[in-house]
């Protein structure tokens, strides 16, 4: 959840460190702090609140930047603890000898805290990270490498740690237990970080350490210890475009990346889909024989992506004719798992770290299930903990609020879908490169989409109505998971309170929220439920609701009973969700901008949710 970088080398590394955070900020953004070493001792700055204030507290603490050549920072999303810059990391011994920064959690921190304050140690937050400075201190012996071994046998959870000893001042020691940890090496110089951009500028040679390692890393060795012993490992080069993760002229990098869907979606496509509707996915670790012996499938995943996860039941349902159980990834993990051989499961993750999501994975998979990682990250934990993979290929997302990458599950479940319903003789060779066919176009539908007049228009009906307190979102059939998903995207960036529901559960409830001018956003593409709708909206309308409709360019009927229309390119109702979301993602962001908001990086979020 947290965001961590660490140097070592022969340049002056502060700026190296700033600059590291600014390009992690998106895993945690309340806190952050760097420390310095430059043999003399340790230098600790620490801020609340974003990078630009560590910058500012850096620049009170001494008025031009340090020349150490060996440091570590860390952006803080808070787990335990209060936002507070005593919570904020770096965290030290009380001799301030001993300096770390941690990601994730230390579950057992309790007792270990109580044991050290028994002990006398005095402790200066509230943080479980605090923990593991005492720890190290105590068995520090003058090897911070063993006295890291010593500590990390005592810790309970996940979490990746980078310490560093003021007496060892040319070298920083890292273990990664769940959480993630990959080295950067460079010429004479190294860095360890949570992920690859934070130190893509400097270097492209990047080592993964795994899970129950630690790796000693100095500006000219990198080595890495697992519980045998020193583990060879040589680092592979990172063709991201560096670009990626600058703004391409968008004002924000959550409108780049709605306008990188068609990209998305094309890059998810690729080359998998062949004429006749045959889908080349080699990576799920199933065969055709296999897939057609699948029973049931289960999708666990969270938020937005929960929401790829439901549109995915109705398509895997349709064209594959499997029974599809979707379930928040947090709900699933404490239920008595029923999975087993003949089930697939499939987490889907963006991030390939979600912890919720993870967790449920491996309880399927302990049941003898076959798991299958949906996510956009190469090498990511999912994929670690699966039975095979499918990748979405959206490209880096910064957001915090998922755009292209639910896109691109969606796409990717379709996929699936295909396949499922060509490998089970469901789908007839004609019906599958028809579906085919349909699927292709829907990049080239998008890119249409987003520049055309009617998504300038999803953005002014955002405007118009971005003062208001309240909004009901309804669907229905696979226009319910769309409209879930539009309503996540206005919580997220907007804040604005929102309910989205079932359109036909709706009466049972929800209804009783409406008041005169109450907007409500309804998802009414064509399609075999669409009459359905109409009555629904004919319900809200007549408490006096302000109906916003999502429709399917050319139905002239809805005119009727909406009072703002949002029209998307008419597609094969299922396909429909992917281009329905498009213009509830716009709608979304312009309530947001036009209320100030930072949409990049909402308040309470983080883009990669490493607890539970
Ligand atoms: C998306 O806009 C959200 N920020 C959030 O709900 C997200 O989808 C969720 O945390 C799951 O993330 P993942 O796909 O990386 O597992």
């Amino acid at each position: 959840m947290c965001g961590i970088i660490g140097y070592v080398g022969r340049r002056p590394c502060e700026e190296l460190i700033l600059a590291g955070l600014e390009r992690l900020e998106y895993r945690g953004y309340d806190s952050a702090g760097m420390v310095l070493l430059d043999g003399e001792g340790m230098r600790t700055v620490r801020a609340v609140g974003n990078l630009a204030e560590l910058r500012k507290a850096a620049r009170a603490a001494h008025a031009e930047a340090l020349p150490a050549t060996t440091g570590m920072g860390h952006t803080r999303w808070a787990t335990h603890g209060r936002v507070t810059e005593a919570n904020a990391h770096p965290h030290s011994d009380t001799h301030g000898r001993i300096t770390v920064v941690m990601n994730g959690i230390v579950e057992n921190y309790a007792r270990l805290r109580a044991e050290l304050q028994d002990a006398g140690v005095v402790f200066r937050s509230e943080t479980d990270a605090e923990v593991i400075p005492h720890l190290i201190s105590r068995h520090y012996g003058g090897d911070l490498l063993q006295a890291m071994r010593d500590t990390v046998a005592l810790l309970e959870g996940h979490f990746t740690i980078v310490a560093a000893s003021a007496d060892e001042p040319g070298r920083l020691v890292a273990y990664r237990q769940e959480t993630p940890l990959v080295v950067g090496v460079g010429k004479g110089e190294h860095f360890v970080a949570s992920a690859i951009p934070a130190f893509l500028p400097e270097t492209r040679d990047a080592i993964l350490v795994e899970s129950g390692e630690i790796v000693v890393v100095e500006a000219d060795a990198v080595v890495i210890h697992d519980a045998d012993g020193v583990v060879t490992r040589t680092p592979a080069r990172v063709d991201w475009d560096e670009d990626a993760a600058e703004k391409g002229g968008f004002e924000t990098f959550m409108l780049k990346e709605i306008h990188e869907q068609p990209a998305a979606l094309r890059d998810t496509i690729g080359d998998r889909l062949r004429p006749e509707g045959e889908v080349d996915l080699p990576g799920l670790g199933l065969d055709d024989a296999a897939l057609a012996r699948v029973e049931r499938v289960h999708i666990v995943a969270c938020g937005t992506s929960f929401h790829a996860g439901l549109v995915g039941r109705y398509l895997l349902e349709d064209w594959a004719r499997v029974p599809v159980h979707v379930e928040v990834a947090s709900e699933y993990r404490y239920r008595t798992c029923l999975a087993g051989p003949g089930d697939l499961v499939i987490g889907i993750t963006q991030s390939g770290e979600t912890a919720d999501t993870l967790a449920a994975m491996r309880v399927a998979r302990e049941r003898g299930a076959h798991v299958v990682a949906l996510t956009n990250i190469m090498g990511s934990q999912a994929v670690r903990d699966a039975d095979g993979v499918l990748y979405t290929r959206a490209g880096l997302e910064i957001g915090v609020a998922a755009t292209k990458t639910h896109s691109a599950q969606v796409v990717a479940l379709a996929l699936l879908a295909l396949k499922l319903g060509r490998a089970r003789h469901v789908l007839s060779a004609a019906g599958a490169g028809d579906l085919g066919d349909e699927l292709t176009r829907i990049p080239d539908l998008v890119q249409e989409y987003l520049g055309s007049p009617a998504a300038a228009h999803a953005m002014e009906v955002g405007r118009q109505y971005a003062d208001r307190p309240f909004f009901l979102y309804l669907g229905r059939h696979v226009g319910m998971p769309v409209a879930y998903e539009g309503a996540l995207k206005l919580k997220e960036i907007s804040y604005v309170p929102t309910e989205a529901y079932p359109a036909g559960e709706m009466k049972h409830g929800p209804i009783a929220l409406l008041e005169d001018g109450s907007p409500v956003v309804v998802v009414a593409t064509d399609g075999h439920v669409f009459d359905k709708v109409v009555s629904n909206i004919q319900e809200v309308r007549a408490r006096g609701a302000r109906v916003i409709a999502v429709a399917t360019s050319g139905n002239e009927e809805i005119a009727a009973h909406a009072d703002a229309i949002m029209f998307i390119p008419r597609t094969p109702p299922l396909l429909a969700s992917v281009l329905a979301v498009v213009p509830l993602q716009l709608f979304a962001y312009a309530v947001a901008r036009a209320r100030g908001l930072n949409v990049d990086q909402p308040r309470n979020l983080a883009k990669t949710v490493t607890v539970e």
